[in-house]
C-alpha cells in the first residue's frame, strides 16, 4: 500500500474548488478526489452538523447511518472534542457505530470553519492501523484548504 501524495492532492483540491462555488458540488468533489487516493479505505464521506446532531453528507461507500448525535461513536466524539481521532481498532473504541461491519480502523477530521464546528470528514478502512500519523496530518491539511475555501459562505453543504 502506497501512501498519498498529499501535495499533489493539495494542489489537485485547490484546482478542483478554484472555479466553483456551489458548497454541495465542491463537498461532493472534495470526497470522491480523497476517495480515489486512498487505498483500502471502505467508507469515506462528511457528516454534517445539524443542530446537536451530525447528519450523513456527500459520501463513497455504502448507504450509513445518516443521524449520529453529537458526543456519540468516533464521529460524535471527534465533533464534541473538536479533535481528530484516529482509531486503530474500532473494536477497542467505546461506543463505535458500525455502520459498515467490515470497518476496522478510522479516522475522523472536525470540518472548522471561520471557527465554527461544521462537521466532520469520516474516513474507514476494513484493516487495522490503516490511518498513520503521516495521512493524519496529510488529511488535516486537505480539510483545512477545503474549510479555508469555504470561509465567509453563508452554506457549507
Ligand atoms: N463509525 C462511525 C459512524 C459512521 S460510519 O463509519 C460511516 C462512528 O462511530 O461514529
Amino acid at each position: 500500500m502506497s501512501d498519498p501524495d498529499y501535495k499533489l492532492l493539495q494542489s489537485q483540491l485547490r484546482a478542483l474548488l478554484a472555479d466553483e462555488s456551489d458548497p454541495l458540488a465542491n463537498a461532493s468533489n472534495f470526497v470522491a478526489l480523497l476517495n480515489t487516493a486512498m487505498d483500502d479505505v471502505n467508507w469515506l464521506g462528511i457528516y454534517v452538523l445539524r443542530g446537536d446532531e451530525l447528519v450523513l453528507g456527500p459520501f463513497q461507500g455504502l448507504p450509513a447511518c445518516v443521524r449520529i448525535p453529537v458526543g456519540n461513536g468516533v464521529c460524535g466524539t471527534a465533533a464534541k472534542k473538536l479533535q481528530t481521532l484516529r482509531v486503530e481498532d474500532v473494536h477497542e473504541f467505546p461506543g463505535h457505530i458500525a455502520c459498515d461491519a467490515a470497518s476496522r480502523s478510522e479516522l475522523v477530521v472536525p470540518l472548522i470553519i471561520d471557527d465554527r464546528l461544521v462537521g466532520v470528514l469520516d474516513i474507514d478502512s476494513p484493516s487495522v492501523g490503516r490511518f498513520s500519523a503521516e495521512d493524519q496530518t496529510g488529511i488535516e491539511g486537505l480539510c483545512a484548504a477545503y474549510c479555508a475555501s469555504l470561509s465567509g459562505s453563508d452554506r457549507f453543504i
